[in-house]
């Protein structure tokens, strides 16, 4: 029987790389933290209905994963959303439409991760917290002391200060990934019981706390009963309010929504605050995956890329063909 590649990460970058992997005939064993798929491109399930609190949308400019995004179309995962878009400028709020194509997972974000996860092996609730080397092959140990091996590869799929200390048999690579800075971001969700009176769907936002608003409802196949909206905080009001409360966040970022969405905005019915630690990295790179082949150890995820959608799932698919490489 042939060993498998342990895969730590069941968010894109973790996945496309699995995907790729079972499709060169190697089994995979797939283990995340979470309680599900997806990471930050996960849907949040709530009394206001599922919520896309990290990732809001994704565009495609890389070849591979234009193909890609067709193939997810085609399966039913994702569809476009085509939101009325308005910028916000001192104060000013103006329509900002472009031709930009976006896309959605339907009915929510998570609905892409949950479709790759198919025939994947994978342990969720279960964070890793070292990797290491026996005579021939790695093993994991999680946080609650169990062990999980043999595999022939480890490919490290989490965002880069997680991968630093799953990197310690390889200290190169765990020195470059400990050099990368990822900001935090502070996301809120408001449930309005009547609709807001606004033709806004999704604002990029400058001069504010607030960085982009959309109007979750807005999204293709979403069925809330309220008029749910998403706010994000910019990365610079996230570091600075890193530790304040959840409430406190709510009645600082709702405030700063009601002041530049230029409509009566009542008292939501429904509000959740959700701190992304490592929502993105500071800056872009360009090493598509960082690899110790001959150990069989990688590392993938947005921030060998870019921090978005797709810079993760090109880094998966690198960490794979790297990999499969190796094995020729
Ligand atoms: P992640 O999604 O972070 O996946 C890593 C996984 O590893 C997680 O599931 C985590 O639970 C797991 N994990 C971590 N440590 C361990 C451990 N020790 N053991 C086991 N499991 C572990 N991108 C866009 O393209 N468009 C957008 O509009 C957009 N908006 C965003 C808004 C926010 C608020 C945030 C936070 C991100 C946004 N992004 C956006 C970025 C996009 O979400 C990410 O680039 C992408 O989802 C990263 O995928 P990943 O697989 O590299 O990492
Ligand atoms: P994109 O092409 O829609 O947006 C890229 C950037 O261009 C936007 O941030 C915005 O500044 C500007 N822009 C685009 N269309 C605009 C319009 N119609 N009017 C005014 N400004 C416009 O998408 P792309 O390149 O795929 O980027 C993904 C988005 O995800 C970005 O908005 C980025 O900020 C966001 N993101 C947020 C993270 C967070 O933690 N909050 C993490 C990673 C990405």
């Amino acid at each position: 029987m042939t060993v498998p590649i342990a895969i730590i990460g069941a968010g894109i970058a973790g996945l496309s790389a699995a995907q790729a992997l079972q499709k060169a005939g190697q089994p995979v064993h797939v283990f995340d933290k979470g309680r599900g798929s997806g990471g930050r491109m996960a849907s949040k399930h709530s009394e206001a209905g599922s919520l896309d609190l990290g990732a809001q949308y994704f565009t495609a400019r890389d070849r591979r994963f234009v193909e890609q995004v067709q193939q997810w179309v085609a399966n039913g995962w994702v569809e476009q959303w085509k939101p009325q878009l308005y910028n916000s400028r001192d104060g000013q709020l103006t329509p900002s439409p472009d031709e930009q194509t976006r896309w959605v997972g339907i009915p929510r974000m998570s609905a892409i991760t949950r479709g790759l996860l198919k025939d994947v092996t994978v342990n969720f609730g279960c964070r890793i917290a070292e990797v290491f080397r026996g005579k021939q092959y790695w093993h994991l140990q999680d946080t609650e002391g169990c062990s999980h091996g043999p595999f022939s590869r480890v490919v490290i799929a989490v965002p880069a200060p997680q991968a630093t200390q799953l990197l310690a048999a390889t200290p190169k690579l765990a020195a470059v990934a400990a050099g990368v800075q990822m900001d935090p971001t502070w996301a809120v969700a408001l449930g309005f019981e009547t609709l807001l009176q606004t033709p806004m769907q999704g604002c990029f936002v400058q001069d504010s706390a607030l960085d982009w608003l959309a109007r979750n409802r807005s999204k293709p196949g979403r069925d809330s009963p309220l008029d749910t909206w998403v706010l994000h905080a910019t990365a610079d009001w996230s570091k600075q309010h890193i530790d304040l409360a959840k409430d406190e966040v709510i009645e600082q970022l709702c405030g700063e929504f009601a002041e530049l969405i230029g409509c009566v905005v009542p008292a939501p019915s429904f509000a959740l605050a959700h701190r992304w630690l490592y929502a993105r990295p500071a800056v872009n790179h360009e090493w598509g995956v960082l690899a110790d082949a001959d150990q069989g150890l990688y590392a993938c995820g947005d921030w060998c890329l870019s921090g978005r959608v797709e810079g993760a799932w090109l880094s998966g698919q690198e960490a794979a063909r790297r990999l499969l490489e190796h094995l020729e």
